[in-house]
């Protein structure tokens, strides 16, 4: 049966007059709904874990603008916490993790297998929103991927430079290696109950890939991704994989090939006429208008959002922004952003 929902066709690699739309971390703080959802669930790990709660504010956004797709409410570094990494998010600051820096530390967590104990409320999230969405609303799920959240699990905390990670993987490469696998093996088992329970895509989010060069790009980004991409496959033939890279500059170049994703996702940095030309003849594109026009607005968000819609015109597109939306964004913003990607 030809394929309706507008997400798919995209991935499916037709082109089409008008993209298909949504935005990364479009249910957020910029959401007076999604703030008083919160506020209700009591911190941000609850409203994670109660899948009632994680389904309205999945849904939120999707009432308020209609995008083409929904992403499943939950984080990357859930995760971690189901290998048994404590795990808490300190308000103002960002998240907060029990370090992995020796084999004492990595001999604490448990296996692969054990994860979904934790992450089942999850799950049920993914099965309300999979009865409860409009029909024409593809619902992605997602996961990080081993290296974005390795550089968690190690340096306990956001880091500006990946710092402890790229310390660790010179210094005890083994460990380093060992944690890589295990994230590697959680991923592919909680992505492909994600899909079972009604995921129609899944998204595969390595927001420090671009801190890795050359051969270690290829290593700790580029092969998890294929190997996650093949095992996802493997077990759901038809699931489309997006891959995001954030800021893999000239690496960005080939990455949908060689690992078999069939979209990759552009950060705010890449040019998009540069893109259509080296990166889309290998399928679909996801991007890549800067967040930051979600607060300033005005002609030049209208502007911009041509020209990215203009670029990636002769082949498949899903617009998006280059990196999520921040809390200080205005509503209406979003509202003009989507008029001008679906009129012109
Ligand atoms: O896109 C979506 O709306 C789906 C849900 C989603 C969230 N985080 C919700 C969230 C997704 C896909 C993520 C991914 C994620 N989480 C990444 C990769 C993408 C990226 O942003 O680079 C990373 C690195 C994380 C880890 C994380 N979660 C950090 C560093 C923070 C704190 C920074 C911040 O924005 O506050 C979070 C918290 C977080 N994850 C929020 C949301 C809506 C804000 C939490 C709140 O309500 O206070």
């Amino acid at each position: 049966m030809a394929e309706q929902k507008k997400l798919l066709r995209a991935l499916a690699g037709e082109t089409q007059d008008v993209p298909p739309i949504w935005m990364m971390r479009q249910a957020g703080r910029y959401l007076p709904e999604y703030r008083a959802t919160r506020a209700e669930a009591g911190d941000f790990l609850s409203l994670c874990y109660n899948s009632d709660l994680a389904a309205e504010v999945t849904l939120q956004p999707i009432r308020r603008y209609g995008f083409d797709a929904a992403i499943l409410f939950a984080d990357i570094l859930l995760v971690p916490q189901a290998l048994g990494a404590d795990l808490w998010f300190v308000t103002g600051e960002g998240p907060r993790l029990s370090t992995i820096t020796t084999e004492a530390d990595f001999a604490k967590l448990g296996p692969a297998s054990d994860i979904h104990e934790t992450l089942n409320p999850i799950y049920e999230t993914v099965k309300i929103l999979s009865r409860e969405l409009p029909s024409e609303t593809t619902l992605i799920g997602f996961a990080g991927a081993p290296w974005t959240v390795a550089t968690y699990m190690i340096a306990g905390r956001g880091t500006p430079d990946q710092g402890p990670a790229h310390a660790l993987r010179e210094e005890n490469n083994a460990l380093f290696e060992a944690l890589l696998a295990r994230i590697t093996e959680a991923t592919i088992d909680y992505l492909s109950k994600q899909i079972e329970v009604g995921a129609e895509v899944v998204k595969i989010f390595d927001s420090w890939a671009g801190s890795l060069k050359g051969e270690a790009f290829h290593k700790y980004a580029l092969t998890p991704c294929l190997q996650i991409t093949q095992a996802l496959k493997e077990r759901h033939p038809h699931i489309p994989v997006i891959g995001f890279p954030r800021e893999a500059g000239d690496q960005y170049v080939g990455f949908a090939k060689a690992t078999g994703v069939d979209c990759v996702a552009l950060d705010n940095s890449v040019d998009p006429e540069w893109a259509a030309a080296n990166i889309q003849r290998d399928g679909c594109i996801q991007g890549n208008l800067a967040s930051r026009h979600m607060v300033s607005g005005g002609q030049e968000l209208v502007d911009e959002t041509r020209r990215i819609v203009n670029a990636f015109k002769k082949g498949p597109h899903i617009f998006n922004l280059g990196h999520g939306i921040t809390p200080d964004a205005n509503p209406d913003n979003v509202q003009l952003m989507i008029d001008t990607v679906r009129n012109g």
